[in-house]
């Protein structure tokens, strides 16, 4: 049991009719340690007693009388303040933290559960650009804080490997593609097509034939036109094998590349279902799913063509995904633009009468802009998410150059840190802030980010190679009742707490933030207090101190998805 159940468990042997989840909600951590650890706040007990909050208070410290957990409980105004007993504490915490291991943040909610986590789903054929390193990495971390937490995840790249875009492009391709243009894609795939694809865009302006050509184009893919189908091949092949130069630097793996062009051969189906089902209305030969009284936009199924759109392959994946998974949970981790999408699709899935539609969660961010204006792929104005990795790198490498050019493997190194410091400061704000990405701050490595916390965590491994002991957890507790080792083991103890919100927000941040607080804390304790010296049960406790903040930093690195290098 933690020290603020233990609270709660007392507060409720007073207040029997309340339920634990009431208590536990009331509990709060006051702003300094002179208020002690624990507070309850006894205004809501004024009406029910018709006393002032401060002598219900007072009354409350009597009947709780004395525990061994606390060293004192006391009252102050209208609040009950809870001292715990630091040496109890210390050793309670660290004793667990050393059994649990890694294991440490985590709790078994997830346990018999399928999670199917959907993220970055690039389209194939355009720039795999700093846009798309909000879903890529924010996607990335839920599917690992869910996998920690004992979910049988899914982690799936629903790849835009489909639909109009491609109808353009097959037609630019047909259009202009001699020997020079197919060898200039070879080299360099992406940004070449993305030539293709912003002449076409230009030139329908003084063509408007074109949009029908790129129509016909695509019709003719979804129909198997070999020569249309060997073309779309080629384009996703060439992409992926850049995107996923991108993953491997960020060590990131997907279970499964089902994306939009998979659910093709599943479309009829769909059609027929909510054909069956009555949902569907002729709409100037267009099929479309009427929203309006659910102060939605209408949704296009199907259009006049024959053709199908994004949301009808969307509708597809979530059936193909419910009956190949029976997930739990099925998130898509997608962009705010895409709301409305994500509300229509849900209400027709509501509609079709499947009650799984709860289950689906569209976890949304805000978007990220240049200093200069949008991104826009159609105008070709973008930076490329390989060259912010690769920059970062390199500027790491000039920096353990400059201080520390004996490290042994510098290069993996330079790796970890500069990919680690572009992770970290993604997932350092609330997901739906919209950002403007700039070089300088993502190549910033003072102050709170993700060098800090590695350099923090290189500085711990150093200290449990020096002290030259096996750590165990039968130490003198009382040596470790300090203010800075007792701050230290207090946030140690909300680690639990931090993966629990970040699971049940979808927000990484919350472990950021942990983190770097952690770092900071730890920082204070080894400035203040000596780790490796003579005296011997000293030394051995502040080692498992450090040794409970070596796994935490690392496990929490590794839930945002960043590495952790011993030397630094
Ligand atoms: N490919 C889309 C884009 O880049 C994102 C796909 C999101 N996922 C989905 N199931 N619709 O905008």
């Amino acid at each position: 049991m933690d020290f603020k159940e233990k609270v709660a468990e007392l507060f409720l042997s007073i207040e029997k009719e309340m339920t634990m989840d009431e208590v536990v909600q009331m509990i709060e951590i006051p702003p300094n340690q002179d208020m002690g650890d624990y507070a309850v706040p006894c205004f809501k007990f004024a009406k029910k007693y018709r006393k002032s909050p401060a002598v219900i208070a007072a009354g409350i410290v009597e009947k709780i009388g004395r525990h061994e957990e606390f060293d004192k409980i006391e009252s102050a105004g209208p609040y009950v303040n809870f001292f715990v007993d630091k040496a109890h504490f210390a050793e309670k915490i660290l004793k667990q933290a050393f059994k649990e291991y890694k294991k440490y943040g985590s709790t078994n909610i997830g346990e018999g559960k399928t999670v199917i986590v959907e993220f970055s789903s690039p389209n194939i054929a355009k720039p795999f650009h700093i846009g798309h390193i909000r879903s890529t990495l924010i996607g990335n971390s839920i599917h690992k804080i869910y996998t920690y937490l004992g979910y049988n995840t899914i982690a799936i790249n629903h790849l835009g490997d489909y639909g109009t875009q491609f109808g353009m492009l097959i037609s630019a391709y047909k259009k202009w593609g001699n020997t020079e243009v197919v060898e200039a894609i070879e080299k360099n795939p992406i940004p070449e097509l993305l030539k293709l694809y912003v002449r076409y865009n230009k030139e329908i302006e003084t063509y408007p034939e074109y949009r029908d050509e790129a129509r016909y184009w695509f019709k003719e893919l979804e129909n198997g036109n070999e020569e249309a189908h060997k073309l779309w091949a080629w384009f996703r092949e060439v992409s992926l094998k850049e995107f996923n130069r991108v993953y491997d630097m960020f060590g990131i793996k997907f279970d499964s590349l089902a994306g939009e062009s998979f659910y093709s051969d599943k479309m009829p189906a769909v059609i027929d279902e909510l054909e069956d089902k009555q949902l569907l209305k002729d709409s100037e030969g267009a099929k479309i799913v009427e929203l309006q009284e659910y102060g939605l936009t209408d949704a296009v199924i199907q259009k006049s063509d024959g053709s199908t759109l994004y949301v009808t392959r969307d509708i597809a994946a979530a059936m193909y995904r419910k009956k190949s998974y029976d997930f739990y949970k099925n998130i898509y981790v997608v962009g705010a633009p895409q709301k409305l999408h994500f509300e229509q699709w849900r209400k027709i899935i509501e509609l079709m009468g499947y009650d799984w539609a709860n289950d689906c969660v569209h976890v949304m961010f805000g978007t990220v802009s240049l200093e200069d204006g949008a991104l826009s792929t159609r105008q070709g104005r973008v930076v490329f998410l390989e060259d912010v990795l690769k920059k970062a790198v390199e500027k790491t490498a000039e920096i353990i150059e400059e201080r520390n050019p004996n490290l042994e493997n510098k290069e993996e190194v330079a790796k970890q840190v500069g990919i680690g410091a572009v992770i970290f400061q993604e997932l350092f704000n609330n997901r739906i802030k919209d950002y403007m990405f700039s070089w300088d701050k993502t190549l910033s490595f003072e102050g709170e980010t993700g060098p800090y916390v590695q350099y923090t965590y290189a500085r711990t491994c150093s200290l449990l190679r020096k002290a030259e002991i096996e750590v165990d957890d039968n130490v003198d507790f009382s040596l470790l009742t300090d203010k800075e080792s007792f701050n230290v083991i207090k946030k140690l103890e909300g680690f639990k707490s931090a993966v629990l919100v970040a699971h049940d927000k979808y927000e990484p941040f919350y472990i950021t933030r942990y983190i770097v607080g952690l770092a900071q804390e730890f920082n204070r304790f080894y400035h203040e207090c000596p780790i490796v010296v003579e005296d011997e049960s000293i030394k051995k406790a502040r080692i498992l101190l450090t040794k409970i903040v070596n796994i935490v930093l690392k496990v929490g690195m590794e839930l945002l998805g960043m590495e952790s290098p011993e030397k630094m």
